[in-house]
């Protein structure tokens, strides 16, 4: 599997940011809504701390992901109506943004409320705001529950699309993004239309190992 994006295949920079991202904000999620229904109790406070902590990772890995993919072309899109391209786009520069003011919003509730702030208990880090702020506290507060809402449409309908092209049109959308996945169409038309071209002993015209 190449370390790169090709035109025709994710790599494997690209893959394991999207997956360990995908597991760690799925994971929050859950985390997230379990805590803030817990009791009162000092087990309660080592939750939000490794949430926080949690949170500020995902942050750090957006940031380096963002900036990976400004090196690494994206593989050039499968054929599909026009309108889908644009949705699949308009969802992934949702769930990008979300990905970034998730853990902002969740610093700057924390900065405001003046709670202290360490990653994993190994460092301290420092506040966003100036002292205890209580009307950016409660902005701050229900911009993470919004935002909390919006990353759960934008996620339904990001990976019901994955599950669609797999399914449905059965094409290597999801396949070419799977850790495992290992072949990948080029952008081309459907098999139906090429197999008259092909001979028996040719490979697919419309697959490329990666
Ligand atoms: C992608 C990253 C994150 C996700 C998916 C996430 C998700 C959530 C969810 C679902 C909740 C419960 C609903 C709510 O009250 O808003 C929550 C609460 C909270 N989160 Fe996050 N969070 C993230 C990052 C962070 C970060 C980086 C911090 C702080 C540094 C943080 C601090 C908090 C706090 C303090 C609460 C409790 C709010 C309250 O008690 O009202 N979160 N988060
Ligand atoms: C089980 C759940 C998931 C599945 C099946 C899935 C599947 C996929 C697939 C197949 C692609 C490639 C789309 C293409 O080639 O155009 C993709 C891209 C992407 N996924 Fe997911 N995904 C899942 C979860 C997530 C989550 C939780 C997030 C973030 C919150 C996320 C964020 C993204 C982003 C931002 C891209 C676009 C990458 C880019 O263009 O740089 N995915 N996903």
């Amino acid at each position: 599997m190449p370390i790169r994006n090709t035109d025709h295949a994710w790599g494997s920079i690209n893959k394991a940011f999207h997956w360990i991202l995908a597991l760690l904000i799925i994971g929050m999620g859950f985390l997230g809504w379990y805590m803030t229904w817990l009791p009162n109790a000092p087990g309660k406070i080592k939750i939000y701390a490794l949430h926080k902590s949690i949170g500020l990772t995902i942050l750090a890995l957006v940031l380096l992901r963002i900036l990976w993919r400004q090196f690494d072309r994206r593989p050039s899109e499968l054929p599909m109506p026009h309108w889908q391209a644009v949705a699949a786009r308009g969802v992934h520069i949702a769930l990008y943004g979300v990905m970034l003011l998730m853990p902002l919003s969740g610093w700057l509730f924390n900065s405001a409320g003046n709670f202290p702030l360490q990653w994993f208990g190994l460092f301290h880090v420092p506040s966003l705001t100036d002292g205890e702020n209580p009307a950016l506290k409660a902005i701050a507060g229900i911009t993470h529950l919004i935002l909390f809402w919006v990353l759960l449409v934008a996620f339904v309908l990001h990976a019901g699309g994955a599950l669609k092209h797999h399914f449905i049109d059965r094409d290597s959308t999801l396949r070419r993004m799977l850790p495992w996945g290992t072949r990948a169409e080029k952008s081309s038309p459907p098999p139906a239309m090429t197999a008259t071209h092909s001979t028996p002993n040719s490979s697919s015209p419309t697959e490329v190992k990666s």
